[in-house]
């Protein structure tokens, strides 16, 4: 993929960075890039590499190597003395479960230590429960201890809207308060990625009108289409040293096509995949115990008999 860097007349301060498909390497931009040495370099595109395997979410990958292509232009402005801007970079994250939420923020955590923004770059997930204390002062002291811990890398708070939940004499509202603070006083040493479901997401932000302008960066992660969690579920088996026969793929799909149509329910798009894998391949292993032979073929291959689906498979 080559890049191509430009100014964005919308908005004088922004760059655009667009992608052209016909050269998907990463080392073809980091090629150029002085001051990179060898080893960073070599662990950068194992890190992007791993962004890049995951399916579908274009616009988040997309979003990536944009921060990404500009913290490179910007190391090369600073090597010739140009100016920088400083970068805000604490995120918003808005989609359902399963939708890649976490794995990204981990990645971006090994992107982000690759690229000299982050010291350590390890995640720090947490949810309501972890911040939350049951006396005065308790939330401030328990947040502040997952600051702490996070410095160098990045805090995820999950569900990050359960801590609007009981208004303003909640402690909720001191863990928030706390978090502003420490982003304060921690400025570019950690940084702090709020996630939870969509619409959730949108009230918890305009409860709390000095927060948007805190997060400058929201990202949607999208549910998968069943084409997309079938090729989740290919590559899964792949890792796993498995694969499907078509009957059971075509089990799987259909049984796919079904749970996205079902309104209403919590579906938990590729973590369903995930843990649908994982039964069938227990499934599997009860099935090959009275199996006459074993040979490497049907020890990799699951049967649309390994796949049984229950009114709890959700
Ligand atoms: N695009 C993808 N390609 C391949 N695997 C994926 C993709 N998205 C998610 N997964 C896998 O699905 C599982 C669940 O993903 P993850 O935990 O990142 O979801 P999440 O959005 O954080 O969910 P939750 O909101 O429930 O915490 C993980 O095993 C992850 O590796
Ligand atoms: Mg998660």
């Amino acid at each position: 993929m080559t890049r191509r860097i430009v100014a964005n007349p919308a908005s004088s301060n922004r760059i655009r960075v667009i992608f052209d498909h016909e050269d998907s390497t990463v080392e073809a931009a980091l090629e150029s890039v002085d001051g990179l040495a060898a080893d960073s370099r070599a662990e950068l595109i194992e890190a992007t590499s791993e962004l890049s395997q995951l399916i579908g979410l274009e616009k988040v990958k997309a979003f990536i190597y944009e921060i990404y292509a500009l913290l490179i232009i910007y190391k090369k402005r600073q090597a010739l003395g140009l100016k920088t801007a400083d970068q805000v970079l604490h995120m918003i994250f808005k989609g359902n479960p399963g939708t890649g939420k976490t794995t990204v923020a981990r990645l971006l955590g090994k992107i982000f230590n690759k690229m000299g923004v982050l010291s350590k770059g390890h995640l720090i997930e947490v949810e309501r429960a972890d911040l939350v204390g049951e006396y005065i002062g308790h939330t401030a002291l328990k947040t502040r201890e997952h600051v702490k811990k996070a410095l160098g890398g990045i805090l995820f708070i999950d569900e990050a809207y359960s801590l609007a939940r009981g208004g303003e004499k909640d402690f909720g509202k001191e863990a928030i308060d706390t978090l502003v603070k420490s982003m304060e006083d921690h400025k570019n040493e950690f940084i702090l990625i709020l996630a939870g479901y969509s619409a959730e997401m949108d009230q918890f932000l305009l409860m709390n009108p000095g927060l948007p302008s805190r997060f400058p960066i929201q990202l949607m992660f999208e549910d998968y289409s069943v084409e997309q969690l079938m090729e989740i579920a290919h590559q899964m088996l792949r890792q796993r040293e498995y694969r499907m026969s078509p009957a059971a793929a075509e089990k799987m799909r259909q049984h796919l096509i079904q749970q996205v149509r079902t309104p209403f329910h919590s579906f938990s798009n590729a973590r369903y995949i995930r843990n649908m894998i994982e039964k069938a391949i227990r499934r599997q292993a009860v099935r090959l115990l009275s199996a006459h032979t074993l040979d490497k073929d049907v020890l990799m291959t699951l049967e649309s008999s390994d796949y049984q689906f229950g009114e709890q498979d959700r």
